[in-house]
């Protein structure tokens, strides 16, 4: 079933729960939201309407599009980028699936959902051949968005994997018999290259490359681009870097604009023209078990991921990006670089 629903018309309810930027309000992780038509979920949508395009929808892709966000460097912006990405495509109206890859479980963290060591997990699914379907949760407060968890068990299957038959494409052929449909897959990746991280490009036709703007940006990356070509070259002819994405962008630093230009001179087309501001609303968000989406839905964060997953949306589509609100995160303005006055 698609979701258009969630391109709702005009807001007329008060839209409580969510800390503010303005008001300095503070969810309670005592008291989570009701699980349907929440308000930190209208909350969220109020974020799509604040970009003037909440009408415009965007188009969807004819084939689930698998999105590999990887880097091996630690601490880059993958997880964070994984969940905000997957709760923008989902507010513009795709269905979108996070399946977490880090034994870490940040993702499922930041997406609210339970993954102690019983929950049905990614494990299950890598290494006891359980059915994807059966693990899948949907995220509470954003329609839409489902995640396949990672428990603490997964950190042993990088050794129990090797043993196993067809230990590279474990997770492309869960993906294939996973019959619900969706518009995206994003998967989240350790910040390692081994066979999780082989799984996950195994299984993906983009690979989307986070990079934080800082000193020793691009280093390591060299190594990775040299396990998509591997993996490219030998089992998923498919594969390809699609996107790049600057993170924790501080316009007003000399040296964040010089590694954006450096990037963007090495890797051209593939960097979207959005950057995602470092924001301190970013970094609180998942102790909240929320994404920045609906925890402050009006934040410089928030609305850089969004414009973020329209530009994806469209690039996938062969539609050029209206550059018009790429600015919001690569803006310059320090007034405009939250939490660092
Ligand atoms: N735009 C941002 N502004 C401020 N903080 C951010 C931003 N993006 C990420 N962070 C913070 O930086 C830290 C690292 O981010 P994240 O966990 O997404 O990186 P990662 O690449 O997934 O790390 P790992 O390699 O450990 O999996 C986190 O504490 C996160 O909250
Ligand atoms: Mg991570």
């Amino acid at each position: 079933m698609r979701s258009d629903a969630n391109i709702a018309g005009p807001m007329t309810d008060p839209v409580p729960g969510p800390r503010t930027e303005s008001t300095g309000e503070h969810v309670s992780r005592e008291t989570p939201p009701p699980m349907d038509d929440t308000p930190i979920g209208r909350a969220a949508q109020l974020a799509v309407e604040a970009l003037g395009r909440a009408g415009e929808g965007l188009p969807r892709p004819e084939r689930t599009r698998v999105i590999v966000v990887a880097n091996q460097k630690g601490g880059v912006g993958k997880t964070t980028t994984t969940v905000n990405l997957a709760a923008s495509l989902a507010l513009h109206g795709a269905r979108v699936l996070v399946i977490d890859l880090d034994p870490q479980g940040n993702a499922s963290t930041a997406l609210g959902i339970d993954h102690h060591a019983e929950v049905p997990s990614i494990y299950d699914v890598l290494v006891e051949s359980k059915p994807l379907a059966e693990v899948v949760q949907p995220v509470r407060d954003v329609e839409g968005l489902f995640c396949a968890p990672a428990t603490i068990d997964l950190a042993g299957a990088e050794i129990e994997l090797v043993s196993l038959v067809a230990r590279e494409s474990r997770l492309q052929r869960a993906i294939q018999a996973y019959e619900q449909p969706l518009d995206y897959i994003l998967i989240d990746c350790p910040p390692s290259l081994g066979l999780l991280t082989v799984n996950a490009l195994v299984a993906g036709q983009e690979v989307l490359i986070p990079i934080q703007c800082e000193y020793y940006a691009l280093e390591g990356l060299g190594q990775l681009l040299r396990n998509v070509d591997l993996v490219r070259g030998h089992l998923n002819p498919t594969l390809h870097v699609s996107t790049i994405l600057l993170t924790m962008y501080d316009g007003r630093t000399r040296l964040a604009s010089q590694v954006a230009e450096e990037v963007r001179s090495h890797f051209g087309d593939e960097v979207l023209r959005t950057s995602i501001p470092r924001s301190v609303r970013i970094s609180e968000a998942p102790s909240y078990g929320q994404t920045v989406l609906t925890y402050d839905p009006g934040s410089s964060g928030a609305l850089s991921y969004l414009e973020a997953a329209r530009e994806i949306a469209l690039k996938g589509v062969g539609v050029s990006y209206d550059a018009t609100h790429a600015h919001i995160g690569a803006q310059s303005d320090p007034s405009m670089v939250e939490g660092m006055q």
